[in-house]
């Protein structure tokens, strides 16, 4: 098992295991997956179980500790290639004259500080060592109004803004970074969306149902491995922001 680290974060969730199995998958054995979660202790350990070499470490990533907590994790490990920036959260949904003060910190930091201050440290350490790639996993919310997602969406929108202002400072240093959008898919963060509404957006996706996690996963694979990509925000939402 090679010692060039592939990490998920958020590897216990529907995206994230998908991914995690994904990469190694097709990666043969030349990346070692680090299943990352948060609460849910038993899913990454799920996942982990069908991916030979892989570990789990558990980190609160809205939190400074917990990122810095990863880090040494993955370090002790071995060599971070490939960090897949997929943790986050939608919640609260809150109309636009709702929104809290106390429900933006903590969409803002899960799903905007988070991944942000994890790729100025991951990408630290893989220009010191051989580049890597960095996948960050936006929403086709971030080009659509759905009522309840305000801050959602601007942390997602900024966080391709910020993978184009990475890919474009660290593609000299040989870290690539790409940005994936994925449309609704079938996980636990829409399972609770009632029929009637999972109805009405169907009709707006010209393919017209929810993705399946797999269908992610093997974007965020493309991405990791084709050597001329970065800056890219890929959709992969059946055709959902048209
Ligand atoms: N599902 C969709 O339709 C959809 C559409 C567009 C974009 N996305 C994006 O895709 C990504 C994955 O979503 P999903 O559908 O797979 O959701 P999910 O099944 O609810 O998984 C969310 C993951 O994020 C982790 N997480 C949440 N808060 C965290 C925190 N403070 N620190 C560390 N980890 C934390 C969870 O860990 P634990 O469970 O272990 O606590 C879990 O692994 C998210 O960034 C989401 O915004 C999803």
């Amino acid at each position: 098992m090679s010692d060039m680290i592939a990490v998920v974060t958020g590897g216990s969730g529907g995206i994230g295991a998908a991914i995690a199995k994904m990469i190694a998958l097709k990666s043969e054995g030349h990346l070692k997956v680090c299943v990352h979660y948060n609460g849910n202790v038993e899913a990454a350990k799920a996942v982990s179980s069908e991916i030979p070499g892989s570990f789990v470490v558990k980190a609160d990533l809205a939190t400074e500790e917990g990122r810095k907590s990863l880090m040494d994790a993955v370090l002790a490990q071995g060599t971070p290639y490939c960090l897949i920036n997929n943790a986050g959260i939608d919640k609260p949904h809150e109309p636009a004259l709702m929104v809290t003060e106390a429900s933006f910190a903590k969409i803002i930091d899960t799903n905007l500080k988070a991944p942000l201050f994890l790729m100025r440290d991951f990408a630290k350490e893989m220009a010191r060592n051989e580049g890597g790639v960095i996948v960050n996993v936006s929403s086709v919310l971030a080009r659509k109004t759905v009522v309840g997602s305000a801050v959602y969406r601007a942390a997602k929108a900024a966080l391709e803004a910020l993978t184009k202002q990475y890919a474009s400072e660290l593609g000299p240093k040989g870290v690539r970074v790409v940005a994936v959008a994925p449309g609704f898919i079938e996980t636990a963060m829409t399972s609770a969306i009632p029929e009637e509404q999972r109805s009405v957006i169907r009709k707006d996706v010209a393919l017209g149902s929810f993705g399946a996690p797999e269908a992610v996963a093997e974007t965020v694979w493309h991405a990791v491995e084709n050597q001329y990509l970065t800056g890219a925000v890929i959709a992969i939402d059946g055709g959902m922001a048209l």
